[in-house]
């Protein structure tokens, strides 16, 4: 997987994943302000630094949506027609879909990932659980248009897409989402969707600035992964974690700001840094419920019913595909 100094360039076999890994990494570096996408997060020490972030005190969204779901079972069992299609846009940790596997009648689960490997071990585990279960899985990238297996061709379909994920879209991107995933899962589609709220700005910056600085290390991570696969010699105590609350744009931004003036060098290329110049590494948009529906709307959605915890924290939404 490496591909050292120069030999970017040179070497026409790599594989392409790396390639692609690369020239967004260059793009991003080139563009100003700096910028990486917060998809190259998620190497396996990164997935394992979020699994963390999870279970931090300060870390809200994932506590508080799978209580919201755990608490409302009932009701999305009611919804969900019997015997339909189960889409998870993305797929990590499998708690959240279990909790709907146990209450729901679901006849077939379609994972969608990017990652093959993670996606059929994560399968192999839940066919294990949930003997009379389908399980076909899809390894696609999800933004883009993918095809939905035979299978499940006259099934009703239910997308799920949870944690607060499409919070990583700026809004265009995810409007483009929305659109794209009614298309895919077409006529009679449902769809749930957990999307984290606005509210006090000390609160988003508490989950986002742990104090064991968990969320820091996975920033940082980003920026490792940089130097083992394409080669990099970005030096990691240079560089300080910051995320702040953009209040304008009802976003979290996650930054890596330069503590000096420096240079790094990756695939032959080397980018500088002025003291206090900072690469984005991560919008988190928090929405209103409203915000949401309206949203949902111009992407060919109809609200059905959002659900809230009593601090209203985070937010879970059903829609009917137009
Ligand atoms: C996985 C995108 C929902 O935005 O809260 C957590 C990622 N970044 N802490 C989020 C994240 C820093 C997370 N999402």
């Amino acid at each position: 997987m490496n591909v050292h100094v120069g030999a970017f360039e040179k070497t026409k076999n790599i594989d392409p994943e790396v390639r692609v890994f690369a020239t967004d990494v260059i793009d991003g570096l080139t563009h100003q302000p700096k910028k990486l996408s917060p998809k190259y997060f998620y190497d396996e020490a990164g997935s394992h630094l979020f699994e963390q972030i999870t279970r931090l005190p300060e870390y809200y969204p994932t506590r508080v949506e799978l209580d919201i779901l755990r608490g409302k079972a009932s009701e999305f069992a009611a919804l969900i027609p019997a015997n339909a299609a189960l889409v998870e846009f993305g797929a990590g940790a499998t708690t959240k879909v279990r909790l709907l596997l146990e209450s729901c009648k679901i006849g077939a689960y379609v994972p969608v990932d990017i990652s093959g490997d993670f996606l059929n071990a994560q399968a192999d585990a839940l066919k294990a659980d949930f003997p009379g279960l389908a399980v076909y899985p899809v390894t696609a990238d999800f933004t883009a248009p993918f095809a939905l297996p035979d299978e499940i061709e006259t099934m009703t379909k239910v997308g799920f897409f949870p944690g607060s994920t499409l919070g990583n879209f700026d809004p265009h991107e995810a409007c483009s989402f929305m659109k794209l995933a009614r298309n895919t899962l077409g006529h009679g589609a449902l769809m749930l969707i957990g999307v984290d709220l606005e509210k006090d700005e000390r609160v988003l910056h508490a989950a986002y600035n742990d104090k064991a600085g968990v969320t820091s290390q996975f920033n940082l991570n980003v920026l490792t992964r940089i130097n083992r696969e394409l080669g990099g010699n970005f030096d990691l105590s240079g560089f300080t974690h910051r995320a702040i609350y953009n209040r304008d744009r009802h976003r979290i931004e996650m930054h890596l700001v330069s503590r000096k003036a420096q240079t790094a060098r990756l695939c032959g290329k080397s980018f500088s840094f002025r003291t206090g110049e900072s690469i984005h590494t991560e919008s988190s948009y928090k929405y209103s419920i409203e915000r949401f529906q309206a949203l949902a709307r111009g992407s060919g959605w109809t609200p059905l019913k959002s659900w809230t915890d009593a601090d209203k924290m985070f937010s879970v939404h059903a829609l009917a595909a137009d």
